[in-house]
């Protein structure tokens, strides 16, 4: 029960707390973009509106950083509401500041979340990466030795091992199918899933995004694959979620588990659980939670004492992300994929593995250079330009082939962009 004095603590607590965050604050940079008018395409293309958005951070510029999908840098806002979140915890009794005031809090968090993402808070529980909320759907199943889950090639390392160490513990069969690359095709991708269903058949997992090509998959569809024949559909949304314009309740899927901390520019150590209200008592918890909490999200958050000071900050970041756009950071986004492979590609040599079509990929894509080291290219970026980008190996239906994945920011410059392009073209060109 909260006491008298509970409650005033915790409004001396909120007050200080606000005090300091007037020094960052998203909501003036909400004020600074509302000067300007466009559409998307007009805005992503409109230098001076997106100057503020790139001072919201705090990026040493004397780096170039081309890898954002790895995980984003937070925006000073969602940086000194993290701070001020963890002094409170330190300079307040843990046990008060986490449990007491900060616990809550972050049911805020969870309202907006779900606002914004267009689901009911009862479906949102708040994890701490992608992988966390992967892992809950992927364990929270029971298998049987024979049962099968289908995938891909193309999931990411950290799902498959999931499953493979499944496959070894208790027999479980891995299936996973060939991508095309790229797949512009969405009933031929849903034909390929569908194709490989069997009466063994228990999970599908899927990548919303491909991380190692930005390919976009169309998840609504495979979901509604997975309905029809019984069949659980665990979505992958690390790369996806505020990278473009789409929401969870539009999506009809019952599980998606994403980062916060790559797209939405949350501070690291932050994700998001998406199960459908009435599944939530088909998936057991990773850590074991109460009978009573059976239909409760809150069972996925049962982890024992951790600070709560980055997902709390996760509500700067959000509003952010509001204040930008959704959709006008979609557009700026693959405008600067567009910037750097449209030129790269007026080399006949340059393969890029991602579409530019609309819907099939975004800010994330990934090239190669015809019979050239793109390990070798990726270290000339950053040894010798300190340019960040990464590089990626995966198979097609022509072999393997491996290409270096660039991922800029709503951030990022075009001088940077075009920096990048300078270095790839001469190194082609000396080689
Ligand atoms: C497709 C995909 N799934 C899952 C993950 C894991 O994300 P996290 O490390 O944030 O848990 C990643 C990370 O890049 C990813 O690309």
């Amino acid at each position: 029960m909260t006491t008298r004095r509970v409650f005033l603590g915790e409004v001396a607590g909120a007050m200080a707390v606000g005090a300091v965050g007037l020094r960052a604050n998203a909501g003036g940079l909400g004020r600074e973009l509302a000067g300007f008018s466009g559409t998307p395409g007009e805005l992503a293309r409109d230098e001076a509106y997106w100057v503020p958005i790139q001072r919201a951070f705090t990026v040493d510029r004397s780096i170039v950083n081309l890898n954002n999908g790895g995980c984003s840098p937070a925006p000073l806002v969602a940086q000194e509401a993290q701070k001020r979140h963890l002094d409170f915890m330190n300079q307040n009794p843990p046990p008060f500041a986490l449990w007491q005031v900060q616990e809550k809090r972050a049911e805020g968090v969870r309202a907006r979340l779900a606002r914004q993402f267009a689901v009911s808070a009862e479906e949102l529980a708040l994890t701490r990466n992608a992988s966390e909320g992967l892992q809950i759907l992927q364990f929270g199943f029971d298998l049987e030795a024979g049962d099968e889950v289908l995938c891909t090639t193309h999931d990411y390392p950290r799902m498959l091992n999931t499953f493979k160490q499944r496959e070894r513990r208790e027999g479980i069969r891995l299936v996973q199918m060939q991508l095309a690359v790229p797949a512009e095709d969405e009933d031929e991708v849903v034909r390929l899933y569908e194709s490989a269903i069997t009466d063994r058949t228990r999970l599908i997992l899927v990548s919303h995004v491909v991380f190692l090509t930005g390919q976009i998959l169309p998840v609504k569809k495979i979901a509604a694959l997975g309905r029809k024949h019984g069949i659980p559909v665990l979505v992958d949304g690390a790369h996806a979620l505020a990278h473009f314009d789409f929401t969870l309740g539009e999506l009809e899927c019952d599980f998606y588990a994403t980062s916060l901390h790559k797209w939405l520019f949350a501070p690291i150590g932050t994700g998001l659980l998406y199960v459908r209200k009435e599944r939530i008592k088909d998936v057991w918890p990773l850590m074991a939670a109460s009978e009573a909490e059976d239909d409760d999200i809150r069972k996925f958050e049962q982890i024992g004492t951790h600070p709560e000071a980055q997902t709390l900050a996760i509500a700067e970041s959000l509003t952010l992300h509001q204040a930008i756009g959704a959709a006008n950071k979609e557009a700026r986004l693959a405008y600067l994929r567009d910037r750097w492979a449209d030129r790269l590609l007026a080399d006949d040599r340059v393969r890029l593995y991602t579409s530019q079509k609309p819907g099939f990929a975004c800010c994330l894509a990934t090239f190669g250079v015809d019979g050239m080291d793109m390990g070798a290219l990726r270290g000339l970026l950053w040894n010798q330009h300190r340019i960040l980008t990464t590089t990626v190996g995966f198979p097609t239906a022509d072999g393997d082939v491996s290409g270096i994945r660039v991922s800029p920011s709503v951030y990022t410059t075009l001088e940077e962009i075009d920096r990048f392009c300078e270095v790839v073209e001469e190194w082609i060109a000396s080689s």
